[in-house]
C-alpha cells in the first residue's frame, strides 16, 4: 500500500499529515473538521491568506514602487470575512457589481479603496458607486460615459467639488495563454475600449465636469502562466500617454496539481509587472495597481467531502455529496484538481470521482487516484478558495457549503451551510 507522508506544495501552507495520517489544515484535523461542520465544506487556512496578502505587498515595495497598492479581486472569493481579512492587511477591492460593492463595504473597506468594475454597470449600480465616491470607477463603454456624465450633472456624486477619479478600461489586443472562457486582453473581447477607440475616451472623459480621469486599466485574462503579455500589456498602454495611474489587473495563475507547470512566484509576477512599468515610464512617483484574485486565495482552502457510495462498471465510481454546485471549475473549464482520502494518502485505485448532480458532467476529477476509497470516507480536494464558493449554486437543491476559517488550531464557521428553508426563503405566496 502506497501512503505518501509528503504533501503536495498546492495545499494551503502549514498544512501537513499529523501522527495518524490525517490531513490537518490551519491546525486543524479535517476528519474532526468534517464531523464538526459536516461535508461538503470550504476549509480555509487564515495564515495562509494573510502570508499571501503581505507576500504582494512587499514584492511591490522590494520592486522599488512605494505607491503601490494591491487591489483583491473579491469575485475570487465573495466572502464578507475573506474581504475582512483582506481590509485589514491594508489591501483595496475589486467589485464587479453592486451586490460585490455592498459585501466589500460590509467587510470594512473604505470606499476609497474600492474599485468598481463591469462591462455592463446599472445606473444604480453607479449610483451607488457615486454615492459612496468609490476610489475609482473603470469605464468600459461609451455608453457609461454618458451615463455618468448625465448622473453627476444630477448631482448623484456625493463630494462634486471633489471629482470621481475614474480610469479608461483598455483591451491592449494582448492574449495570455488561458481557457478561452477566461481570456479578455484580445482585441474581440466584450471588456474595455479597444487601443483605436482609447483615445476618444480618454477626450470625452476630460471633458466631463466632476470626472476626474487618473489613468488606464486593463486585465488581459486569469490563470496565467508567463509574465509575457504581462509586459506586452504595459507596453501598449504606455502607447495611450501619460498618465498619474495604471491599474494592471490580475491573472496570476496558481498551481492546482503537483504536475501542473508551475505558475510565477508572486515576487515574479510583481518585479516583472514594476520592472515593465518603470521600463514604460510609470516610475515610482506614479500610481500602480494589480488585481489579483486567485493568487491571493486559490491555495490557501481546501473542500471536504464525503464518499456516499462507491461502484463499478466500466470505471470505479466514487460519488461524494457536492460537485457542480459547490465546485463548477472542472465542469466550466475543464479544471484539473487533487483529491486524497483525508486521512489515508496514497493511490491505490483508479477511480472517477463524481458528484451527486443529476448529469453526467458532474464529474470533479475524471482520473483520480485515491487510496482504497469507501463510503463514509473524508475525501479532500485542495485549490478550491478562488471561484469556488463564488460560483456556488442551489443545483438540485442543494444547499450551498459553510466556510470554516481554520488557525493555530482553531475553528470558526465565517459562513453557515444554507438550509433547506433557505431555499425556500425566497418565495412570494
Ligand atoms: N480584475 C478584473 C477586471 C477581472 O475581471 C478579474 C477576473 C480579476 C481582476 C482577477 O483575476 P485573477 O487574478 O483571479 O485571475 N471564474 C473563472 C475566473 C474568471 C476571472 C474573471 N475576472 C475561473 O474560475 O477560473
Amino acid at each position: 500500500m502506497a501512503t505518501s507522508t509528503s504533501l503536495s506544495p498546492v495545499f494551503p501552507m502549514g498544512s501537513r499529515l499529523n501522527e495518524r495520517g490525517r490531513l490537518e489544515v490551519g491546525g486543524c484535523d479535517t476528519i474532526e473538521l468534517a464531523r464538526e461542520f459536516g461535508t461538503p465544506v470550504y476549509v480555509v487556512a487564515e495564515d495562509d491568506l494573510r502570508a499571501r496578502a503581505r507576500a504582494f505587498v512587499q514584492a511591490g515595495r522590494e520592486a522599488g514602487h512605494e505607491d503601490f497598492h494591491v487591489v483583491f479581486a473579491s469575485k475570487a472569493f465573495p466572502c464578507t470575512a475573506v474581504l475582512a481579512l483582506f481590509a485589514s492587511e491594508g489591501l483595496w477591492c475589486d467589485v464587479a457589481s453592486g451586490g460585490e460593492l455592498h459585501v466589500a463595504l460590509a467587510a470594512g473597506f473604505r470606499p476609497e479603496r474600492v474599485v468598481l468594475h463591469g462591462n455592463a454597470k446599472s445606473e444604480a449600480e453607479l449610483r451607488m458607486a457615486l454615492r459612496h465616491r468609490v476610489g475609482l470607477i473603470v469605464v468600459d463603454n461609451f455608453d457609461e460615459i454618458d451615463r455618468l456624465a448625465a448622473l453627476v450633472a444630477e448631482g448623484a456624486l456625493a463630494d462634486r467639488d471633489a471629482g470621481q477619479p475614474v480610469l479608461v478600461r483598455v483591451t491592449p489586443d494582448v492574449r495570455g495563454e488561458t481557457h478561452e472562457k477566461i481570456s479578455t486582453g484580445q482585441a474581440d473581447s466584450k471588456f474595455g475600449f479597444s487601443m483605436a477607440q482609447a483615445g476618444e475616451a480618454i477626450a470625452r472623459l476630460r471633458a466631463v465636469e466632476g470626472l476626474s480621469l487618473q489613468g488606464l486599466h486593463a486585465h488581459i485574462g486569469s490563470q496565467l502562466l508567463g509574465l509575457e503579455p504581462f509586459r506586452r500589456e504595459a507596453g501598449e498602454l504606455a502607447k495611450l500617454g501619460e498618465f498619474p495611474v495604471w491599474d494592471l489587473g490580475g491573472g496570476l495563475g496558481v498551481p492546482y496539481t503537483e504536475n501542473q507547470p508551475s505558475p510565477p512566484s508572486i515576487e515574479e509576477y510583481v518585479g516583472a509587472l514594476v520592472e515593465s512599468a518603470h521600463a514604460q515610464g510609470m516610475g515610482p512617483d506614479r500610481r500602480l495597481l494589480i488585481e489579483p484574485g486567485r493568487a491571493l486565495c486559490a491555495n490557501a482552502a481546501v473542500t471536504l467531502y464525503t464518499v456516499e457510495s462507491v461502484k463499478q462498471n466500466v470505471s470505479r465510481w466514487v460519488a461524494v455529496d457536492g460537485g457542480m454546485s459547490d465546485n463548477m471549475r472542472p465542469m466550466l473549464y475543464g479544471a484539473s484538481y487533487e483529491a486524497h482520502v483525508a486521512d489515508r494518502f496514497g493511490e491505490s485505485t483508479e477511480c472517477v470521482l463524481a458528484g451527486k448532480h443529476c448529469e453526467s458532467g458532474d464529474v470533479i476529477l475524471r482520473e483520480a487516484l485515491l487510496e482504497d476509497p469507501r463510503t463514509g470516507d473524508v475525501i479532500v480536494t485542495p485549490a478550491t478558495g478562488a471561484y469556488g464558493y463564488a460560483m456556488a449554486n442551489n443545483y438540485n437543491g442543494v444547499p450551498r457549503p459553510p466556510v470554516v476559517f481554520c488557525r493555530d488550531g482553531d475553528a470558526r464557521v465565517v459562513v453557515r451551510r444554507e438550509s433547506y428553508e433557505d431555499l425556500t426563503a425566497r418565495d412570494v405566496r
